[in-house]
Parts: C-alpha cells; structure tokens; sequence
C-alpha cells in the first residue's frame, strides 16, 4: 500500500536522503575544516551507525509512505564498509524507481562497475576544481584532480548516469568556472554550480562568501550561449540549462538567491538514524531508538507521518545574517546535505 501524505505547505514526501557515514576521506575547509575535523575528533562509533538491516527496514517504511528515490550520502558514504550491499539490498525494494549516490568519488574508480551491477543508477561527484593547486587548497587532503576525473570517466563508461557538482565560493573558486565549464562540457557531463550555504556551525558562512547563479550565469556566458530547459520532475534542486545547439546540461543550485524550500520533498536521515526535515534543522528525531526499543513498522510509519505532517521548515526562504549565525544547525556531513 501506498499513500502521499503532505506536511503543513502541502508538500509531498517524494524522496529520501540517507547519510551512511559521517566521516570522509576529504576535509574540505568549507565543510569539515581539520582544525574542528581532526585527530580527536568524535565521530559516531559504529554500534550508532544504522545497520543495513535498519536502513532496509526505515526505507521499505518511506516507499510505503510515497518516495520513489533514494540517495545514499555522507560524510563520503564509499567509506561506508560494504556499501555496495547496501545498494543490492535497496535496489531490489519494491517500488523504488532511482538510487543514487553523492560521493567525492575517489574511491569511485575502483567500486563502479560493483556499484552499477548492484542496482545504482546515478552518481553526483562533488568536484569544485579543475586546477591541482585551487582543488588541493579546498579538499586539505593531498588529492589531485585527476583521480576524481578518472573514476568520473570509469564510472560514466560502466553506465551509471554522472553529474558533477561545484560548490562555487567568493574567493575560493571563481577562477575556475569557466575552466570546470570547459571540461565538462567537452566530456558531455552536467556540470551543476551550487551556491555556497551555511550548513552546520564550522564554515564561517556569510552572504559574502556567496557567488550568486546570476553572477555565475553572466561568467559562463562570456564564453558560452545557454538555453533554459524544463525540470524532470517536481520539486528538481536544481534550475537546468544546456549550452546552446547541445543536448550537454549545466545547472544552478540557488538555495541563497532563489531558495527552493516551496517544493521541497526530502526527508533526511543522518548516519546515526536521526529523522530530519530540513538540511537545516536543528535537531531530529532519533528514529534508531524506536527501532531498536522494538517498536513495529506501523508504530515507526506513524512517528514518520507525525514528523512529516507538523513540518513547517523553509529555511532557505528564511535566512538571513542572523539566522546563519545564531542558530543551532547540525553539520552537513553528519546529516548528508
Ligand atoms: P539529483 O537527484 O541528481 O537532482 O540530486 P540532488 O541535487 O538532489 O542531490 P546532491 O546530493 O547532488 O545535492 C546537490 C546540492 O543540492 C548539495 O549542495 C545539497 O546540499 C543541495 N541540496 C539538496 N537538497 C537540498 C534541499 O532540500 N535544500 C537545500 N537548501 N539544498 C539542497
Ligand atoms: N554549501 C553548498 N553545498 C555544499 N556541499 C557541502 N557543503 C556545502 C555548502 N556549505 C556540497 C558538497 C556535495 C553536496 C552534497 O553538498 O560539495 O557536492
Ligand atoms: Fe568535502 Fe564532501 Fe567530504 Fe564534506 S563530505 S569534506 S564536502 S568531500
Ligand atoms: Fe527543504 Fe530546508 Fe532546503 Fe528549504 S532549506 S529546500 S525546507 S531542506
């Protein structure tokens, strides 16, 4: 049985984001700076993480409440031991119709012909450089790009559908987006250009720091014509162009500039089982003790719908100087972005 139940705007709950592990082989300074991310660090022990039992059980219980697609995240949800089970199990639910996966895809050369033979159909590749030393400064982590490029190439060959995703900051990156453009575009793969958010309490976010869709949109456009093209689906993240006389997509994710919170269908559950709402949230409500305190799958549907129905998060519509600063927000690799 299947039902669409909707929350206090009216929103369906269409799609689900599960964050496997709130750990990554990156430290990216705008997401898990080493001065906050680093050796005595606490991060979840594993008797915390859902198993794969549990997230098959609370993803059977989401497909019965109406989403229809599934992404798997982290931290980097590769480092994830097994991952690839996990994706056998889930693409073989009934009703699912999209499992995808955000991955910072170092590890993704060697794990993507598993990966596709498991049932995985898309892979968003978080890249924000094209250029070693730009890329290197951002991942604080030795990485050059062409691992990246090479199991972005491996796991386009195996078949999984690719996009790449660039988180744009003033400062950081800007200097590179005509050359990601370039790249991109030449390899035939959506290029999606993120607007710089204030996830979490450690990135310094400030209205500054962003570089705006329509600042990134006048910077492409020097070199390259674009053409609007209609969302898939709704409630799309992202606003999509192709380059004139193409079929080759980029996209602008605008949750600063043209925030997107009237059509947001995603419920979210962190690494250690918390149900949230909002990618913003302040806290959650942790799901993983109802399942192991026994509860039934009814009894979990019902504090899901409850969750769903009073929910009432616009964040995005709502931020402000102040917002970003003072309030309680959970960290994005914890929660999955
Ligand atoms: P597709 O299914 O391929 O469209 O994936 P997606 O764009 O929904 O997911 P992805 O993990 O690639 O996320 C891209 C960017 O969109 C990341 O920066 C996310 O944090 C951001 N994002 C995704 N969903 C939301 C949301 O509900 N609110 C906000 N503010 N940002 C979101
Ligand atoms: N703002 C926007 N996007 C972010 N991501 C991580 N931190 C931020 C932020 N502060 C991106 C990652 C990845 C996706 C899940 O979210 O780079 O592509
Ligand atoms: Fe970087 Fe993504 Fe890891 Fe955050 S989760 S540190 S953005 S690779
Ligand atoms: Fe949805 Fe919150 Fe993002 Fe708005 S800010 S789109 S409500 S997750």
């Amino acid at each position: 049985q299947q039902s669409v139940i909707t929350d206090k705007f009216g929103r369906a709950l269409q799609d689900l984001r599960i964050s496997v592990t709130d750990r990554c082989n990156f430290r990216c300074r705008y997401c898990m700076p080493r001065e906050i991310f680093g050796k005595d660090f606490a991060f979840l022990p594993k008797e915390h993480l859902l198993t794969f039992e549990e997230i098959e059980r609370l993803t059977k219980i989401f497909l019965q409440l109406g989403v229809r697609k599934v992404r798997l995240t982290g931290g980097e949800p590769l480092l994830r031991r097994d991952i690839t089970t996990l994706i056998k199990r889930l693409a073989q639910l009934e009703g699912l119709q999209d499992i995808g996966l955000t991955t910072n895809a170092v590890l993704l050369g060697k794990m993507a012909s598993d990966l596709k033979e498991a049932g995985l159909k898309r892979v968003n590749v978080s890249l924000d450089a094209i250029e070693d030393q730009t890329f290197m400064q951002i991942n604080d982590s030795n990485v050059k790009t062409q691992p990246v490029i090479n199991s972005i190439i491996k796991a386009k060959e195996v078949g999984l559908a690719v996009k790449v995703n660039m988180v744009v900051k003033k400062g950081m990156n800007e200097h590179q987006l005509l050359p990601m453009a370039k790249f991109f575009k030449e390899l035939g793969i959506t290029l999606r250009f993120i607007e710089f958010m204030d996830v979490g309490q450690t990135n310094g976010w400030n209205f500054e720091h962003v570089v705006t869709k329509k600042e990134i949109y006048e910077e492409i456009s020097k070199r390259f014509d674009l053409e609007p093209v209609n969302p898939a689906y709704f409630g799309e993240v992202a606003k999509r162009y192709r380059y004139k006389g193409t079929d080759i997509e980029v996209g602008f994710i605008t949750s600063v500039s043209e925030s997107f919170c009237s059509s947001c269908t995603r419920a979210r559950i962190a690494a250690d089982g918390h149900f949230f709402t909002c990618l913003f949230a302040g806290e959650g409500l942790n799901v993983k003790d109802i399942l192991r305190d026994g509860a039934t799958d009814d009894e979990v549907k019902d504090t899901i719908v409850s969750g769903w129905k009073y929910r009432d998060d616009r964040y995005s519509d709502l931020r402000t100087e102040e917002t970003a600063k003072n309030r309680k927000k959970i960290e994005m690799s914890y929660i999955g972005g």
